[in-house]
Order: C-alpha cells, then sequence, then structure tokens
C-alpha cells in the first residue's frame, strides 16, 4: 500500500511538473535551432543546464542550473513598476549615474516593462537609442502611449521572444535588465543571443534583489544571489567586471562581452 502512495506522489509531481510547461530546450529537433530571424542567430548547445522541479509558490518548475525560474509579471501587474516608494526602495538614478552613459549610446532595456528605466535613460543619449524589449505586446503599447507623451523619439519599443530580444547584431553599447532576467524562460538562449548583439567591449548591467539578505521583503523567486548571477552570466561567455554596492535592496552586476 506504502509503494502504492509512493508511486501515486511520484507521478503527481511529474503531472505538476509538465503542467507547468517544464521543458529542456536542445531535446528536440525543433529545439536545435532557435531559428535565423534578425537578432536570433545564435543557436543552442543541447545541454543538461536546465532541469525540472516540483513547482514551488510562483515558479515554473523549470530549473536553470540549479536555479528556479519564476513565472513572468503579468501586463495587470504594470502599477506595481510605477509605484511611488519605488524611487526610494530601487534608486533608479543611482542605477542610471552607473552606466555612465554616453549621448550616442545605443542602449537596450530587456525586459523593459512600462519603460520605468526606459524613459530615464533616453534623456541622456539624445544621439543615441534605446531599445526598449519586452515579450508582452501590452508592456510595448504602453511604453508607445508614453513615447509620445514624452516626445521621444530614440525609443524603439521591440517585441521579443522567449529565446531571444530581436535585436541587430554588434550594434548595442550597453543593455540593462532590471527585475527581469529571474522570469527568462530560456535565460541561456536570451543570453548567448543578448551577446550577439552586444558590441565586443559591449556591458550588461543586471540588477537583481539580494537573495543573500532575508531582511529583503521581496518573493524568493524574484531574488538572486550575487554567486549564481555571476555563473549564469560566465555561461553565457560574459566577463564579470564588477558589482556595485549602491543600492538599498539590489546587486548591481556589471558583465562584459570580451573582445573577440
Ligand atoms: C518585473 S518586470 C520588470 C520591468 C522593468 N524592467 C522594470 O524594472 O520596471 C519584468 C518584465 O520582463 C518581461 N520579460 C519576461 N521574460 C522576458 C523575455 N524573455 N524577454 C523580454 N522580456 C521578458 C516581462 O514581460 C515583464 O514586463
Amino acid at each position: 500500500m506504502r509503494i502504492v502512495g509512493r508511486l501515486f506522489a511520484f507521478f503527481a509531481v511529474a503531472f505538476a511538473v509538465i503542467a507547468a510547461g517544464c521543458e529542456r530546450p536542445g531535446t528536440s529537433a525543433q529545439e536545435a535551432s532557435l531559428g535565423a530571424g534578425a537578432g536570433d542567430a545564435v543557436t543552442a548547445d543541447t545541454n543538461d543546464l536546465y532541469g525540472c522541479t516540483s513547482p514551488s509558490r510562483g515558479g515554473t518548475g523549470k530549473t536553470y542550473m540549479g536555479r528556479e525560474i519564476s513565472q513572468v509579471m503579468g501586463h495587470r501587474g504594470a502599477d506595481w513598476l510605477e509605484r511611488p516608494e519605488r524611487a526610494e526602495n530601487e534608486m533608479p538614478g543611482r542605477v542610471v549615474e552607473a552606466m555612465s552613459l554616453q549621448p550616442s549610446d545605443v542602449v537596450a532595456d530587456i525586459g523593459a516593462g512600462t519603460g520605468y528605466f526606459t524613459f530615464r535613460i533616453a534623456p541622456e543619449v539624445p544621439r543615441g537609442t534605446v531599445y526598449a524589449v519586452d515579450i508582452q505586446p501590452e508592456m510595448l503599447a504602453k511604453i508607445r502611449r508614453r513615447m509620445k507623451a514624452d516626445s521621444a523619439g530614440n525609443v524603439v519599443p521591440v517585441r521579443g521572444t522567449e529565446k531571444s530580444p530581436k535585436l541587430p547584431a554588434g550594434k548595442v553599447d550597453k543593455a540593462l535588465m532590471i527585475d527581469a532576467y529571474h522570469e527568462f524562460a530560456f535565460p541561456r538562449e536570451m543570453m548567448l543571443n543578448l551577446r550577439e548583439a552586444l558590441r565586443p567591449g559591449g556591458r550588461v548591467f543586471l540588477v537583481e534583489y539580494r537573495k543573500e539578505d532575508p531582511t529583503v521583503p521581496i518573493k524568493r523567486l524574484h531574488k538572486m544571489t550575487e554567486k549564481q548571477a555571476v555563473r549564469e552570466m560566465r555561461a553565457a561567455g560574459l566577463r564579470h567586471v564588477r558589482t556595485e554596492d549602491v543600492l538599498p535592496r539590489q546587486h548591481l552586476m556589471i558583465f562584459e562581452k570580451p573582445a573577440p
């Protein structure tokens, strides 16, 4: 009877994981290539970096390098991104300052959401471009509305896919990912394609809530340790330049695409 119970529990977990859409990339002919669209040129290796686990609350049940990937924040929660207390908790000005933006920089805000950062960066690059990349068309619609309101002619909204930011190869000087990377369903493919989009020496500014600090009041899967983030970026061929300890609750980690 106990064996039957255990078997039942095993199949219940397996079913929950399958129901959560946990899948390993690179295991079928269809997944062997990521496609050949613009900015989508990189083919992922078949690898064992992805796995499955019993989904935790807010989680997908899919793991990458041992970390469970969180569910994507839906566009219905967009107001939360614009909450007034965010400026005090996240100090966006310090992130922009750390980016040392030049007037002609090409910047990519990956997982841009409502454009909370996009529209803080746009005035700093008057002769450059800010690509605002997101997978949710509703978020991009909000960005388009704000572009009109702010007359932000240097913002370019881009509908990415779960695997690629769909950016032109070798053009991006600086990419930022704020509170977004932990949601990427295919972080490896996203980062390999983003690396292609960066020019040699181009930088990635990765901001995630500090998982090492239990007092940071954010759900567990929406936080990352610095160690884990560095491992994942290195796996995509990016060099860890430094981590700046300037934000009250988040790591601000800087990575670079090495020159060939
Ligand atoms: C928590 S929101 C953060 C938005 C914004 N970075 C901010 O700080 O206000 C995460 C955003 O990442 C987007 N996202 C999730 N996976 C993505 C992917 N693979 N490519 C691009 N955007 C993605 C979601 O649609 C969502 O808008």
